[in-house]
Order: C-alpha cells, then sequence, then structure tokens
C-alpha cells in the first residue's frame, strides 16, 4: 500500500481488502462533510454555494475511494442515498408514541382562530384580565405525514402514518429525500433517540415537471403533490421513489429521549423547530409565533393571501399552543390534541363530471372549447363552467365527455379543468374535434400555422365577435360609453338594430326606447353617453377598435408616434415597426387590419358620425446620426437593459444585428460577454463598453 498515492486519480488502486490508510479516512470523512453541506445549502436552504458540476465531481470521487475501500461506506454517506432496493411489501412498524390528527375545521373567514383561542382559553381557565396565550402558526401542508426515525444521530427508519397506531416501512424511499438528514450534526443536542415528524410533499413547480414527464412516458399523472407524495413513498422500488422531486417539512416530535435522561430541554414548540432547523431540517420560512387571536387572524389573511404564489401547495393552516407546558395542560380529547387546529381554506381542486364540451367564439374570433360540469363547490363558489384553453390542451390533458374531471379555480381566475380522475371509461366517447364552422355565425374556421388556436374567419360579420367588438369599442378605458354594457348589447346586436360600431351612433330614441326593458330615460341616457362618446382622444379610438395585439400602451404609442389617424392607416410594417414595442407580429396585425376596406369603410363611417379626437404632429424623429451602422450587443451592459439599448441604437438609425462579421461597425460588450467578443477581436472590430456606446450615440464617437 503506497501512503501517498493520488487521491484524485479516477481509479483508485483497487485493494478494498486491505485496510484503508489513515489518510483515506480522513479524506472520505472531509469529501463526506462537504457533499453533505453543499447538499443541506441546496436542497435546505436553497442557498447553493458551488455549481452543479463540482458537487458531481467530489461526490464521484467519493464513490471512487468507497469503491475502492468498501469497509468505508456508512450508512449515512452521501453516496447511499439511492440503494435501488426492491421490497416485497411494506412492513407494518408500530409507533412508539401514535401518530395523531389535529381538528380540522373548514372555514371561509377568519372567525375560527377566535373561536380556537376561546376554547383554549376556557380549557386553561384564563380570565379576560390574563395575558393573551402565544401561538404558533404554521402552513398545513399538503403532503403525506412522515416519522423519521434517528437512533445516535443516524436515520434508521422512515414510517407513514398510517392508522395512526401502525404505519408502513418506508426507510428506503425516504433516504432518496435530499431535505432529509441522513444523520444528524455531532451537537450536543442531538439525544439518542429522536423521532421528527412532518410532512413529506412536493413542490408545486416539481409536480408540474414530473407530470409532464409521465405524460410524455405514457404514464398516469398526479392530481396533487399529495397523490404524488404518497405515490412515491410507497413504492416498492425505492429506484423509482429517487426519481420523484419530494420535499420534506418539519413541524414536531415523536419519541424523544427525555431532557432528565440527556435529552434536549426546550420549552416551546417554536425553540424545537428552531433545534430541528439547526439539525439540518428544512421549516418553512411562514412558521411564525402569533400573540393571541389577532394575530392568528392576520396570518391566516396573510397566508391565504400568499397561497397561490407559494411554491408548495398548502390546504389551510395550523395553530398550536406554543408553550408545551400549557400543552400539557390542555391534553388531548380523544385522539385529537386540544392545543391545535388545523383550518382547512376552501379546497381549490375539485372532481366533477364533465357533461359536454361547448365552443364559445370571443371578441378576436378565438374559439373557446368550454367544458360543462355537474355543478360542483370549488374555493367556496358553485362552478358549472371551465375552460379549456383549446384542443391541444383538451388533448394534452386527455379528457372527454362522460369523464370525471378535476375542476381547479385559484383566486379570481377563470375555472380550469386540470386533468381527469384516473379509471376506465364505462362507454368509448370519441375524442373532442373542433367545429369545421363557427357555431355562431357559420364562417370557416382556421388555425394558422404554429398558432394553438382555432379562429373564425368572420370578423364583424360574426354575431359573438360584433357583441364582444361592441363592448370593447365602448369599454371605460376606450370609447367609455356609460350604459352600454352586456344585456342592452345582446338586445341590439340580436335584434339586428346594431351590425357594425356605427350604428351606434344612429341609433335613436325610438328604436331604443323600443327594446325590452328599456325605459324612457334610460334610452335617453344611453344617447347622451353616446353623444358625450363622440369627443375623444386618438389613443382610446385605436385602443376602442380591437385592432389583434393593439392594447392600450401599444394605442397610446402608436398615437404619440404618429400624431394623425391616417398616418397610422397607411403606414407600412416598415413604419410601424419604428414605434416603440411594436414588433413584427404587432406592426403585421395593424397593416393588416387596415388593408380590409371593410375596416376602413367602419372608421369613415364614424367619422362621418361625428367621432373626433384632436390629431397632433408626429413624434421628432431622433437624429439618424449612426444610420448604416451595424452594432452587435453581447453580454450584460452594466445599467441598460438589451432591450433598452437596441432601442437607442435603432432609435438613432443603427442595425442591430445578432452576428459580428467584417461589416459589424461596433461591437457593445457587457459583464459576460462571450464567444461574439472573442470574435469582434479577431476580426479588429471595435469593441465598446456601455459608457463609450452612450458616447457614440451622443454623436462625440470614433464614426
Ligand atoms: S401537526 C398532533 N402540523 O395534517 C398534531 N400537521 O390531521 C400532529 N399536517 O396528519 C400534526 N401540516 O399530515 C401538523 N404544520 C402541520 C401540518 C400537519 C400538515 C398534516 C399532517 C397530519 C394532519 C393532521
Amino acid at each position: 500500500m503506497t501512503e501517498n498515492f493520488d487521491l484524485f486519480s479516477a481509479e483508485p488502486p483497487a485493494q478494498s481488502a486491505a485496510a484503508a490508510p489513515e489518510k483515506v479516512i480522513a479524506k472520505v470523512q472531509e469529501l463526506r462533510a462537504r457533499l453533505q453541506r453543499w447538499a443541506h445549502e441546496y436542497y435546505v436552504q436553497d442557498a447553493p454555494t458551488v455549481p452543479d458540476g463540482e458537487y458531481d465531481r467530489v461526490f464521484q470521487q467519493l464513490q471512487a475511494l468507497e469503491g475502492a475501500y468498501p469497509q468505508l461506506v456508512t450508512p449515512d454517506s452521501p453516496t447511499q442515498r439511492v440503494i435501488g432496493a426492491v421490497l416485497e411489501g411494506l412492513a407494518p412498524v408500530r409507533h412508539a408514541v401514535p401518530m395523531l390528527s389535529i381538528q380540522t375545521e373548514t372555514d371561509n373567514e377568519a372567525t375560527g382562530a377566535i373561536a380556537f383561542d376561546q376554547r383554549v382559553r376556557r380549557e386553561l381557565g384564563l380570565g379576560e384580565a390574563d395575558p393573551v396565550v402565544e401561538y404558533v402558526a404554521e402552513p398545513k401542508f399538503d403532503g403525506l405525514a412522515m416519522n423519521l426515525r434517528y437512533e445516535n444521530g443516524q436515520l434508521v427508519q422512515a414510517t407513514t402514518r398510517g392508522d395512526g397506531e401502525v404505519g408502513e416501512d418506508v426507510t428506503h424511499n425516504i433516504r432518496t429525500i435530499r431535505q432529509i438528514p441522513l444523520s444528524l450534526p455531532a451537537a450536543s443536542s442531538v439525544p439518542p433517540v429522536v423521532e421528527v415528524r412532518g410532512e413529506v410533499h412536493m413542490a408545486k413547480a416539481d409536480l408540474q415537471k414530473l407530470n409532464e414527464r409521465q405524460l410524455a412516458a405514457g404514464g398516469k399523472t398526479f392530481a396533487n403533490p399529495r397523490n404524488a407524495a404518497a405515490g412515491s413513498v410507497r413504492q416498492l422500488d425505492s429506484g423509482i421513489a429517487a426519481q420523484r422531486p419530494l420535499s420534506f417539512f418539519a413541524y414536531g416530535l415523536g419519541e424523544i429521549t427525555p431532557a432528565a435522561q440527556g435529552g434536549p430541554d426546550f420549552v416551546t414548540h417554536y425553540a424545537m423547530l428552531q433545534m430541528l432547523k439547526s439539525w439540518g431540517f428544512p421549516v418553512a420560512p411562514q412558521v411564525c409565533i402569533a400573540q393571541g387571536a389577532p394575530e392568528l387572524v392576520a396570518f391566516h389573511e396573510r397566508l391565504g393571501a400568499a397561497r397561490e404564489s407559494l411554491p408548495f401547495e398548502i390546504d389551510g393552516v395550523v395553530y398550536k399552543v406554543n408553550s408545551l407546558a400549557l400543552q400539557r395542560q390542555l391534553g388531548f380529547k380523544s385522539r385529537e390534541p386540544r392545543w391545535a387546529v388545523a383550518h382547512k381554506y376552501p379546497a381549490q381542486e375539485m372532481p366533477t363530471l364533465m357533461e359536454s364540451i361547448d365552443v364559445q367564439v370571443g371578441r378576436t374570433g378565438k374559439l373557446t372549447p368550454v367544458a360543462r360540469l355537474a355543478p360542483v363547490q370549488v374555493g367556496g363558489v358553485v362552478v358549472t363552467n371551465a375552460t379549456l384553453s383549446n384542443l391541444f390542451d383538451i388533448r394534452k390533458k386527455g379528457v372527454r365527455v362522460g369523464d370525471t374531471v378535476i375542476v381547479r379555480r385559484a383566486g379570481d381566475v377563470i375555472p380550469e379543468v386540470v386533468g381527469r380522475v384516473a379509471g376506465e371509461r364505462p362507454v368509448y366517447v370519441p375524442n373532442f374535434r373542433m367545429p369545421k364552422t363557427c357555431p355562431i355565425c357559420g364562417s370557416a374556421v382556421v388555425r394558422e400555422k404554429g398558432e394553438a388556436n382555432h379562429r373564425c374567419t368572420g370578423g364583424l360579420f360574426c354575431g359573438a365577435q360584433r357583441k364582444e367588438a361592441i363592448l370593447h369599442f365602448a369599454h371605460r378605458r376606450a370609447m367609455d360609453i356609460e350604459g352600454l354594457g352586456d344585456k342592452l348589447v345582446d338586445q341590439l346586436v340580436d335584434a339586428q338594430v346594431v351590425r357594425v360600431l356605427p350604428d351606434l351612433y344612429r341609433l335613436g330614441l325610438s328604436s331604443l326606447a323600443a327594446l325590452d326593458r328599456m325605459a324612457e330615460k334610460s334610452a335617453q341616457n344611453v344617447l347622451a353617453a353616446l353623444e358625450k362618446s363622440k369627443s375623444t382622444t386618438l389613443q382610446r379610438f385605436l385602443f376602442g377598435l380591437g385592432i389583434r395585439h393593439v392594447g392600450e400602451s401599444t394605442a397610446k404609442d402608436l398615437a404619440k408616434h404618429f400624431g394623425k389617424l391616417d398616418a397610422i392607416m397607411d403606414a407600412s410594417v416598415e413604419e410601424l415597426l419604428q414605434v416603440n414595442d411594436v414588433g413584427p407580429v404587432v406592426a403585421d396585425s395593424i397593416h393588416t387590419f387596415f388593408a380590409q376596406p371593410h375596416n376602413r369603410e367602419v372608421v369613415e363611417q364614424l367619422r362621418a358620425c361625428g367621432v373626433h379626437w384632436e390629431e397632433g404632429e408626429p413624434a421628432e424623429k431622433a437624429p439618424q446620426i449612426l444610420a448604416g451602422l451595424t452594432v452587435v450587443l453581447t453580454g450584460t451592459l452594466p445599467t441598460l437593459s438589451r432591450d433598452a439599448a437596441k432601442d437607442m441604437l435603432e432609435a438613432a438609425g443603427a442595425k442591430v444585428s445578432g452576428s459580428v462579421s467584417k461589416k459589424t461597425s461596433y461591437v457593445v460588450a457587457g459583464a459576460e460577454a462571450g464567444s461574439k467578443l472573442a470574435k469582434a477581436e479577431e476580426l479588429g472590430v471595435t469593441v465598446l463598453d456601455e459608457a463609450g456606446m452612450l458616447v457614440l450615440l451622443k454623436g462625440q464617437g470614433t464614426a
């Protein structure tokens, strides 16, 4: 055995039977410590300090050394996470301390917190004059409860909750979860026996990625993180669990060596969580101390508002009395602690029957499939319709009429069909197809190349688009025609009184008052609002026309740039491209719109009806001091974004190109500029930094 062999060579000598040299033992320990620290920084703190490649390199070094000296392999080595053992079945394990559940209440308001606090105070015999009770408020994670047993600092067993008394041994799978330490630090606080309890779950983004992978591989998808976690943790083959991106949050303890026998001494739940954190367990950053009911209410509201944007799924909040002495005093009622309560938020996802799929036509002619559902309570309201964005969405989700589907409603967004509940289809139902003709006007339906959406080609001829077009025109931020809402537009279009936008200004008192439920006074108000709307701004008018891709801000940019409507109507695509933030798609859409004679006719008629606005002069064009020059941008500039720099250069007449050639006039390089900078240097092209570019733009450069 050579004492000084190269520890970093890819293949250490195969001498497994021999005793490992001191140096190797020390090296192995040092590599493990490094890998454990990096993994903790990466998986628990979300703050990696080394590149992945570096981790892999050190991991392989450790693997190589352990390969050469198998006697040095320990169960807590980072190389031992994925063991790939396949079990016959999951073994039952009786919990040393039962895994209880918490009293769970569903509430919409925050009143639950007040009721819980009152209950606790009453049980503790506290009067009004007594101080507030201190609580810990936690998210209620949507996952699977897990008991992690550590003996002498080593993870020896992981069990599911099961029925609370007896769970299943899932150690082989839990060992693959990077956020769960295989061994605890050699800290004085770590007792001979400790069971850490918490929730195995799957982050939203990880679940989405997993489902995409499952779909691509023809496997089944998971409706929520809870199913995904359960489906992964209860696998017999740990190789499968290892590929499932599981996470963990600690929230409690099971058996622990008592303080009298050398166990750690802590007096609050919060202090216990801090201790778990110091041992390397993830504790949710949202967990906080709350004084009395008002702070619980505030937590409930805060977390409810943040729920959508949290990286992991929660289904409510959990409140726990912080003092362990008070917890003992409160004790248990049947199988639930009196010192804790869970308040569930209304479910955001519910299964229901999809009865049919209808097709709706939007203002821009987009055909949207809409699922008609058996009524179901989701997120606190009854849902009967949900969107299925387009044909591809339906295909991707694999849903068919008659399926039980999962409906999701989050915040104010339109409910959507997430997927179908696995199971046999009782009868064969063909796949959904888009209609070939518009269900409203019968015009042909097309799907443009590269687009996911189908569209009706009827334009203003299509009733659906007409109604939407009128509503958009009347919108508060467009022509602002007060009183011209959904119902009235429906009536006007259905009665064929209004076919095109200018018809609005041809309405008379008699035709309006003739409509159902239209009093003369209301009719007069509508006429007055129409009259008032005639005097507008170019920006509002342009926005109101409902040109595809022309929102408020583009309308504003167009008005500012051209000053006059005629200039916009006659602008070429190239001229339109000069406008701030107008790219090829938008320019093309505007150009196509005004190329249609019927659209120009609408504009003319509106003007003839008296619609007017003040016209201005076109925005002054910057002096084209860089005309004829080609500039390439590369790397990150210190203050300007790539787009801002490009705009400035183009406004001064330069052409901004993506690749460096002999024809390039300048390369503007920022931090981390790569091959383009090298190419410029090779070709002898002048390289400027941001400051140099600004000098050039001022006309003081070397051009
Ligand atoms: S504490 C005695 N804290 O909810 C209290 N549970 O019915 C034991 N859960 O099975 C549980 N988030 O899976 C606790 N912050 C949290 C939790 C939480 C989710 C789950 C857990 C348990 C169920 C309680």
